[in-house]
């Protein structure tokens, strides 16, 4: 049942009449865009496939690294993948790695390249990639043209660098595809790892550098599906049952979500009148209580509102979908008695259906095989919200401090989270913009500070639908500035990033605008690229950093 009720959300063809639908249908079936398209203006090169892509920084090895050494990791078909098993391959640590030293410290960048074509008529899919069941990759496929579409992505995937040098595992990649009734595009995928490494290798300072565990909290192979748990409802609490090694020193959760079927467009919803409204959170549980949430960045996949609205610059993040990290250290002390504790996932507000899963970070102390750990405070109260006709906003602050004794210390760690939710609905306009700001301390006697990091988060999403011209401005901005014995010194990161995007006429015309801006303690890039139906008319980019030495 659960699984053709999917099937059925997924295509859209039939809404049961029980479930509310979205307010407006934001979504054109892929045969009957193809006909539109037929009549739209047509890539200069139709002989080809056009290339569609993202805007993100190029990922730089650090200093000195050498490489990369590339490995072909799985390459796959993706046809009618629908209730089928995901593509499986073996794998085992590269044996480049093994020549420089073999350790995950000798990793000094590991990048995840994805690349994918696919031709004729087809929807734009979800896919994700898992290692040893831990998800390293998610992201929306692009919707294909007549002529055919290629788009690739790299992800830094470093901080899963125990993972990659650990010894074999296997490497699942999903694409949920179908090909029938009409739908033709079959997905062609690569995925290939490019490591880089230390020339001479350094001893990675504790807590900061990659996890030496990374626990997966996944659907475990095999089975037929992505690994991913499926959300249906605002009650549904998905669970992974842990038991945890007893020299942990640090924590932290990464959750993965995206949102599918009646739900894709969860931040249209009108208060009152479409289904549980506008606001949605992950929130993470351990034993039942609640240790952090996700507000998550509304990610607009390449068929959604109007596909001409993602071509060739596609939504931010719908390629390599943002991740999300809670801080978990404070709350170790009941994790550490060597029993099964239980890991949960939960949406507020869910409609079917969301995705998600989550990987849990692990740092283990060198120097001993138990650390100790107690809760000094948590504070979490219940998630605010109001109501209106047209205005939705939602607040929410989790805050806990603990310590940890470790052969480092005795080390007290307070970790915060603040959220801010605001959407306004007139109908033809929905303007919402999510803010999330995290802090996290970590300090021991004496007032010595290991390590802290605050980051700040804002997501702010226009999306204006007039008669004649619909135009979606979306941005992400990402600040994050870190501190402490531990780091390598002060660190500052900074990112803006904006597009605005807009079809005009039903699609006569349409043309994207985008900045990214980003500005780091480790390097700068900025890029303005400017796209008029399917041709880039301006394109400037610059590794310069305009303020400077940034420190
Ligand atoms: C995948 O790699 C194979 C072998 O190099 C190549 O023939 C094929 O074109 C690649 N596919 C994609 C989608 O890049
Ligand atoms: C991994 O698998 C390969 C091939 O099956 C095998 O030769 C090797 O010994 C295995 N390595 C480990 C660490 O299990
Ligand atoms: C919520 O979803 C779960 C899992 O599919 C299901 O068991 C439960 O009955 C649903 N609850 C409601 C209220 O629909
Ligand atoms: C660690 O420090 C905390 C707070 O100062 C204290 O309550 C706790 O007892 C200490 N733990 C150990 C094992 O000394
Ligand atoms: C966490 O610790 C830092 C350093 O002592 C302090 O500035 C901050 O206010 C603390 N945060 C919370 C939520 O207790
Ligand atoms: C969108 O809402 C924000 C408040 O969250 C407001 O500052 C901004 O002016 C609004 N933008 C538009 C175009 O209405
Ligand atoms: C992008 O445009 C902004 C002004 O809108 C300008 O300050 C910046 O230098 C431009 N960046 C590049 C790389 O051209």
């Amino acid at each position: 049942m659960a699984v053709s009720c999917i099937h059925l959300v997924l295509l859209l063809c039939l809404v049961p009449a029980t479930v509310a639908s979205p307010r407006r249908n934001l979504r054109i079936s892929p045969t009957d865009f193809a006909a539109l398209d037929a009549v739209a203006p047509s890539p200069a090169d139709a002989s080809r496939p056009t290339t569609f892509f993202e805007v993100d920084r190029p990922l730089r090895p650090p200093p000195g690294s050498s490489g990369p050494c590339s490995t072909l990791l799985l390459s796959g078909s993706f046809a009618f993948t629908f209730t089928k098993p995901p593509a499986t391959a073996a794998y085992s640590a590269p044996p480049c790695l093994a020549a420089a030293g073999g350790r995950a410290s000798a990793i000094s960048l590991a990048v995840l390249e994805w690349r994918a074509t696919c031709q004729g008529v087809q929807y734009d899919r979800i896919f994700g990639v898992w290692l040893g069941g831990a998800e390293l990759l998610r992201g929306s496929t692009a919707e294909p043209l007549q002529n055919g579409v290629v788009w690739s992505v790299s992800k830094d995937v470093t901080r899963y660098a125990s993972l990659l040098a650990a010894g074999n595992s296997t490497l699942a990649v999903f694409v949920e595809n179908r090909v029938d009734g009409g739908l033709t595009g079959v997905y062609y995928a690569n995925v290939t790892l490019h490591l880089y490494f230390r020339r001479t290798p350094t001893r990675p300072p504790p807590a900061v550098s990659p996890a030496d565990l990374i626990v997966p909290m996944s659907r475990g192979l095999p089975l037929n599906d992505g690994l991913w748990y499926k959300i249906q409802n605002a009650t549904d609490v998905v669970s992974t049952s842990v038991t945890l090694p007893s020299n942990i020193y640090r924590a932290v959760v990464e959750v993965f979500v995206s949102f599918h079927g009646h739900d894709e467009f969860w931040w249209t919803n009108q208060p009152g009148a479409d289904a549980n409204g506008p606001f949605r959170e992950v929130t993470v549980r351990v034993d039942g209580v609640l240790a952090g949430a996700a507000w998550p960045f509304p990610v607009i996949f390449t068929g959604g509102v109007n596909p001409l609205l993602w071509r060739p610059i596609t939504g931010i993040g719908s390629f390599s979908l943002p991740t999300y990290d809670v801080e978990l250290t404070p709350l170790l002390g009941k994790m550490l008695d060597g029993k099964a504790h239980e890991f949960g996932l939960a949406v507020t507000n869910a409609v079917d259906v969301w995705y998600v899963d989550a990987n849990l970070h692990l740092w283990l102390d060198p120097g001993s095989t138990a650390t100790a750990a107690g809760l000094v405070s948590y504070m979490a109260p219940e998630l605010a919200a109001t109501a209106t006709s047209s205005r939705t906003t939602a607040s929410r602050q989790i805050s806990a401090t603990g310590w940890v004794e470790s052969s480092y210390g005795n080390i007290t760690t307070n970790a915060t989270q603040t959220f801010a939710f605001d959407n306004t609905n007139t109908g033809d306009t929905v303007n919402q913009t999510t803010v999330a700001h995290a802090g996290v301390a970590a300090m021991g006697r004496a007032g010595v500070l290991y390590y802290s990091a605050r980051t700040h988060h804002s997501f702010p999403l226009l999306l204006d639908s007039g008669a004649d011209q619909v135009t979606v401005t979306h941005g992400l901005e990402e600040t994050t500035v870190a501190a402490g014995l531990w780091s390598s010194g002060p660190r500052y990161q900074s990112l803006r990033n904006t597009q605005r995007s807009s079809v005009v006429g039903g699609g006569a015309s349409w043309g994207i605008r985008q900045t990214y801006r980003y500005e780091a303690t480790d390097g700068c890039y900025s890029r303005n690229v400017t796209s008029s139906g399917y041709s880039i008319v301006s394109d400037q980019s610059s590794e310069a950093c305009v303020k400077g030495p940034l420190r």
